[in-house]
């Protein structure tokens, strides 16, 4: 296999022919969005011009036709994440409205005053916040795993930590602004070890390497779309059934209901329970494509060919002086962050954005991360499928112009 054994995947990506202010695009943000290959733009506009309908309602051909496409991108999902069943499979908006879904629907019944809520210093804010909100309601307390300076776990108290009134541990399988990829089944022994459960934020681990949910044997895994070359506005929650069939719902409204009475109602099975209201139907029916999608590149292929970016551009970065990497753990996934010695990284991003290569700059939604690490923010390149040598390239020379600008 070459060192870039996906240099074709681009073509896949009708966004990357678009010419910006006259030259090509150097894409460096996929661990914000995900660019969209032919097959899911296909597949969403198919869904929308011929398959239009609800689901799980109507006694009509197309609605039928609508409800099979739904629910065998469940199944698609179930199968890309190990999961044992479909009907651990709950669709969501997103990571984020994941992690609120067990936030409210599992923490408002399980959690006490006392309990611990137990995350890292890496967490991105939307596996902070929630947690956050439902310990203000019932007296509980969230404490954060420390982070060490090179962005790698620091589990060297870990038993100060995972103390018996911990009842939910939850973390960022891979680190948006760092990179680092956490020990996810060690961190979920531990958490069983005191009788606690698990969730994990797999935002930025889904599209880089294979996920599977029974090995790792955590409680719960989140994930977005749109991260994994999917649509926008359609998320992943997995549960362990027997979890799930314990919690109650989230949300009340159609479709998650068994009977209505105004003397009570009673609720919808697992996953039908936590999906009230009409659902993203051409979101699912995209996503299962892109799943599908990375499956026909395979995981072999992505491995390598974003180790030898993220290697490639590590290294070419580090030989500028000014240059200082944040986040050097050896188990990564291909995230880099950096600062410019004396620049903002904020004006750093601007001019690479005037150079046409796109990164994201700033707190990255970790703002407590970076009180860790004593900086205001970082700038973030990411790499996909779609990017080469030449585009790392591209982001040296923008990085070396910011210097010559600001320093
Ligand atoms: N969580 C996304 C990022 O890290 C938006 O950029």
């Amino acid at each position: 296999m070459s060192e870039f054994p996906l240099s074709k995947a681009r073509v896949d990506f009708p966004l990357l022919t678009n010419r910006v202010r006259g030259k090509n695009l150097v894409y460096l943000d996929s661990a914000a969005s995900g660019l969209k290959p032919w097959p899911v733009i296909e597949r969403v506009g198919h869904f929308l011009t011929y398959q239009t309908s609800n689901v799980h309602r109507g006694a009509h051909f197309l609605s039928d036709q609508a409800t099979v496409a739904y629910e065998q991108a469940r199944q698609k999902v179930a199968e890309f994440i190990h999961a044992p069943s479909p009907s651990s499979v709950i669709f969501t908006r997103g990571t984020t409205e994941s992690i609120n879904l067990v936030a409210q629907a599992w923490g408002r019944a399980n959690l006490k005053k006392g309990d611990v809520i137990l995350l890292t210093e890496m967490e991105h804010h939307s596996n902070i916040v929630p947690w956050q909100m439902i310990a203000k309601e019932i007296g509980a307390e969230v404490r954060a795993l420390p982070v060490k300076p090179n962005g790698d776990l620091d589990l060297s108290r870990a038993d100060d930590f995972f103390t018996p009134n911990v009842k939910m541990v939850a973390v960022t399988h891979a680190s948006n602004t760092l990179g680092t990829i956490n020990d996810v089944a060690l961190l979920a022994q531990k958490a069983h070890a005191v009788g606690a459960l698990i969730l994990v934020d797999g935002a930025q681990m889904i599209a880089n390497h294979p996920v599977d949910v029974q090995k790792l044997d955590v409680d719960f895994y989140a994930f977005s779309g749109h991260k994994i070359f999917g649509p926008y506005g359609i998320g992943v929650l997995y549960g362990k059934k027997d979890v799930l069939d314990a919690m109650g719902p989230y949300q009340g409204g159609g479709s998650m209901i068994s009977e209505v009475a105004f003397a009570g109602t009673t609720y919808h099975d697992v996953p039908f329970r936590f999906e009230a209201g009409t659902p993203n139907i051409e979101g699912a029916v995209g996503l299962a494509t892109a799943l599908e999608y990375v499956q026909k590149l395979g995981w072999p292929a992505i491995e390598a060919h974003e180790k030898a970016l993220l290697d490639l551009a590590t290294q070419k970065l580090s030989e500028i002086p000014e240059v200082e990497l944040v986040g050097t753990s050896a188990n990564k996934v291909a995230i880099l962050s950096f600062n410019l010695k004396g620049a903002h990284p904020s004006d750093v991003g601007q001019i690479m954005d005037q150079e046409n290569v796109a990164v994201r700059a700033g707190h990255h939604c970790t703002q407590p991360l970076m009180k860790v690490l004593g900086i205001t923010g970082t700038v973030r390149a990411s790499f996909s499928v779609f990017n080469s040598a030449a585009d790392v390239e591209q982001l040296v020379k923008a990085v070396i112009k910011a210097k010559e600008m600001l320093l």
